[in-house]
């Protein structure tokens, strides 16, 4: 590729002297003062601009030059300027490097130094451009770990952006594996507060007993086992942020005391009278919806609107297709890494299905099924098969009725399951067949657990048909 120059200077014989010189392996613009310099480096963007600093009106200062090369480098913070200076006027030259010049050389100028030095120059023009295009191809820069081109998620950067900044309660909604962890961390990353700690708790995770102490502390004595004092996890995140995680199963009793500490910053240990201060910011999430959870009385309204004085949805994966096959190639880089398989790549049918599929786990039913996959390859290629999804289009044609009769049925069987959740009598009426006639299907396709979605065909359809059992 024949990199494009630029030759800045008022002295006609050294612009045609360096043209000769350059001719053979550049193409070559020129310009003779600071306007055209200007005008010339935005239409052509050159690779190099070799710049001499003593332009008209004022030939005899560098003041002109140095004005040239300011605005070139506001337009473009990346271009490269070399300095071409006159004998005696070495202190201009250094005062051009310090302004963003990227070199200079001195008048008259050598030939074989001048091609050595555009050498090097472009060089670095190259690598920088690789960078860049790299970057791109990873869908721009990571936002605290976060990937994310699709619109959605730039909308989601830009919210944690604005919100982390203030000391507000954030709410995280989405489903399960968008992200809502990530984006918690995200907060705390770009908060004043990046520096405290981050404690994250995962309220469904733990015994309602447990839980009270575990948020508040206890003091000694509390209760049977409490031999001494204990901070809790509120304290422990004073300075800091407190990721409180499946906020929607919160007992009663620590809905009031979290509610009074959201108001006021103060709280009692278990089995203590004393009040006492901590200044962490709460961040919540949950993936269930909280206004039906306020609605059936499971969630306090005063507590919910506390802690949602700002709302971030992050959207299903299904919903941010432009994200999917971004994600899963630098996932699969990631993999691929970890296990010394760094040449694989997709398979088209893999894009195809990975484009269609549902992500019902979302970003990490993404990110498994793409690990799983790079263990289970056996190519160079990751196919759909690999990656668990078999794409329809990707089937063996069926050479008799018989076995396209088959197909038809599988591939209608599964997506109906699909759709619902695993649930037979919705599946079977969406198929316009009676129970015990999907049931025989099902059986007859050899639709084990392998090919049912998400919830589980007979669990789902028992607890919903038991009712002679004592639940
Ligand atoms: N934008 C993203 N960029 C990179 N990785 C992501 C992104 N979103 C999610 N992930 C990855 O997906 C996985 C799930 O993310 P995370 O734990 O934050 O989701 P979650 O919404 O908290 O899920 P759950 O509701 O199940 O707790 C993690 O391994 C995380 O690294
Ligand atoms: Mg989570």
């Amino acid at each position: 590729m024949r990199h494009k120059l630029l030759i800045v200077d008022d002295d006609e014989a050294i612009r045609t002297q360096m043209k000769w010189a350059l001719t053979q392996d550049y193409d070559i613009a020129q310009a003779e003062d600071r306007i055209s310099a200007v005008s010339t480096f935005r239409a052509e963007s050159p690779a190099v601009t070799m710049l001499d600093l003593g332009l008209p009106p004022r030939t005899n200062s560098p003041e002109e030059g140095l004005a040239a090369l300011s605005e070139i480098l506001a337009g473009d913070p990346t271009a490269k300027v070399i300095i071409i200076s006159g004998q005696g006027e070495k202190m201009n030259a250094i005062q051009a490097i310090g302004a963003g010049a990227y070199d200079f050389l001195c008048k008259p100028v050598d030939p074989d130094e001048l091609t050595l030095l555009l050498k090097r120059c472009i060089y670095v023009v190259e690598l920088e451009r690789e960078y860049r295009e790299m970057q791109q191809s990873r869908g721009g820069e990571l936002f605290e770990e976060m990937l994310g081109h699709s619109a959605q998620m730039q909308g989601v950067f830009s919210f944690i952006r604005k919100v982390a900044v203030t000391t507000a309660p954030v709410l995280l909604l989405g489903e399960s594996g968008t992200g809502k962890e990530m984006a918690a961390l995200a907060i705390h990353r770009r908060s004043p507060r990046a520096n405290g700690p981050f404690i994250p708790i995962n309220c469904s995770a733990i015994p309602e007993n447990l839980l009270e102490s575990e948020l508040f502390g206890h003091e000694k004595g509390s209760f049977t086992g409490a031999h001494m004092q204990r901070k809790g996890l509120i304290e422990t995140a004073s300075g800091g942020t407190l990721f409180l995680d499946e906020i929607g199963d919160l007992p009663p009793t620590i809905q009031v005391k979290l509610l009074r500490f959201l108001q006021e910053q103060t709280f009692q240990r278990v089995g203590g009278r004393q009040e006492i201060q901590a200044d962490a910011r709460v961040v919540a999430a949950t993936n269930a919806d909280l206004k039906q959870a306020t609605a059936k009385g499971k969630l306090r309204e005063d507590l919910y609107f506390r802690l949602a004085v700002v709302v971030i949805k992050l959207p299903p994966l299904r919903d941010r297709r432009d994200d999917v096959i971004m994600f899963a190639k630098e996932f699969l880089q990631r993999a691929a890494a970890q296990c010394d398989r760094p040449k694989l790549t997709f398979a088209p049918d893999a894009l195809r299905a990975m484009s269609s599929h549902a992500w019902p786990g979302n970003v990490r039913e993404l990110q498994n099924r793409i690990k799983r996959a790079v263990i289970m390859a056996d190519g160079k290629r990751i196919t759909a098969r690999d990656l668990e999804l078999t794409d329809a289009s990707d089937m063996v044609a069926p050479t008799t009725l018989k076995e396209a009769r088959e197909m038809a049925e599988r591939e209608l069987v599964t997506q109906a399951l699909k759709r619902h959740a695993g649930r037979i009598t919705a599946a079977a009426a969406d198929l316009g067949i009676s129970r015990p006639t999907l049931y025989e299907l099902i059986e007859k396709l050899g639709l084990g657990k392998r090919d049912a979605p998400e919830t589980n065909l007979p669990e789902s359809e028992a607890s919903a048909t038991s009712n002679g059992n004592e639940m």
